[in-house]
C-alpha cells in the first residue's frame, strides 16, 4: 500500500508539515510504503483549463515542477493533504496542486476512484469552525465525492508559531496514530 503525503507550508518549523511527517511515521510502522513530499516552495503553475490531459497521454502541458508528482499521485493508494489554513481554506500553493490534478483525478488512467484521501490542518485559531478550517475540509470532501474517492478523515490542530505543533507529544503521538489508523481502515476495504 503507497501512501502520498503533500506538505504545503512555505515555513521551516512549520506546523502542518510536523503533522504530516508523524502521520508518515505512523503509516510506516503499520506497513505501508510512505512517500512525503514537500511542495511548499516549489513553482506550480495554474491550471490552463485547456483539457489537454483528457485527451493525451502526457500528464499536463505545463512542464513546471508539477509534473514530476503525476506518477506518484497517479501511484498512490491514499493520498494525504498537509496544509496550513490560509485565509480560511487550504494554502494557495496546495491548491494550485489540486487544481492541476484533473491530469489523474477522472482519466482511466488512474481514476481517484480507487483511492482514499485524507487530510491535515493547522490554524491559530482556538476554534476549528472559526478557524476557517471546515471550508477546507468540504472541499476535500466534495473533491471525493465527485472523484468516487474514498474520504478517509482529517486531523487538525490550533497551533500558529513556527514548531508550536511539532513540541507537542499529545499532538504528535494522535498524529501517529492518525498514520496507522489510515492504513488499518485503507486494508478493510
Ligand atoms: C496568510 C495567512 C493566513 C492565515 N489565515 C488563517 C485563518 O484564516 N484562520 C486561522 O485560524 N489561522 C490562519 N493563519 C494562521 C496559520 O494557519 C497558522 O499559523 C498555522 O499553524 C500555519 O501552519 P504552517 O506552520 O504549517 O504554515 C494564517 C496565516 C497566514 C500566514
Amino acid at each position: 500500500m503507497k501512501i502520498l503525503i503533500i506538505k504545503s507550508s512555505y515555513r521551516s518549523g512549520s506546523n502542518s508539515s510536523a503533522l504530516a511527517d508523524k502521520v508518515a511515521e505512523g503509516a510506516q510502522v503499520a506497513g505501508a510504503v510512505a512517500q512525503v513530499i514537500d511542495i511548499g516552495r516549489l513553482t506550480i503553475n495554474n491550471c490552463r483549463s485547456c483539457y489537454a490531459c483528457i485527451n493525451s497521454d502526457n500528464f499536463c502541458v505545463v512542464h513546471d515542477d508539477m509534473y514530476q508528482f503525476y506518477q506518484p499521485v497517479a501511484d498512490a493508494d491514499v493520498i494525504i493533504f498537509a496544509s496550513p489554513v490560509h485565509w480560511f481554506n487550504i494554502s494557495g500553493q496546495a491548491k494550485q496542486f489540486i487544481d492541476r490534478l484533473l491530469a489523474v483525478a477522472v482519466l482511466p488512467r488512474a481514476p481517484f476512484s480507487t483511492k482514499g484521501f485524507a487530510a491535515l490542518f493547522s490554524f491559530e485559531d482556538a476554534d476549528a469552525v472559526r478557524s476557517g478550517c471546515v471550508n477546507a475540509l468540504r472541499m476535500f470532501q466534495d473533491m471525493c465525492s465527485m472523484t468516487k474517492a474514498r474520504w478517509m478523515g482529517a486531523l487538525y490542530c490550533s497551533a500558529d508559531k513556527a514548531g508550536e505543533a511539532a513540541a507537542r507529544p499529545d499532538l504528535m503521538a494522535e498524529a501517529y496514530i492518525f498514520g496507522e489508523n489510515i492504513v488499518k481502515e485503507f486494508k478493510k476495504k
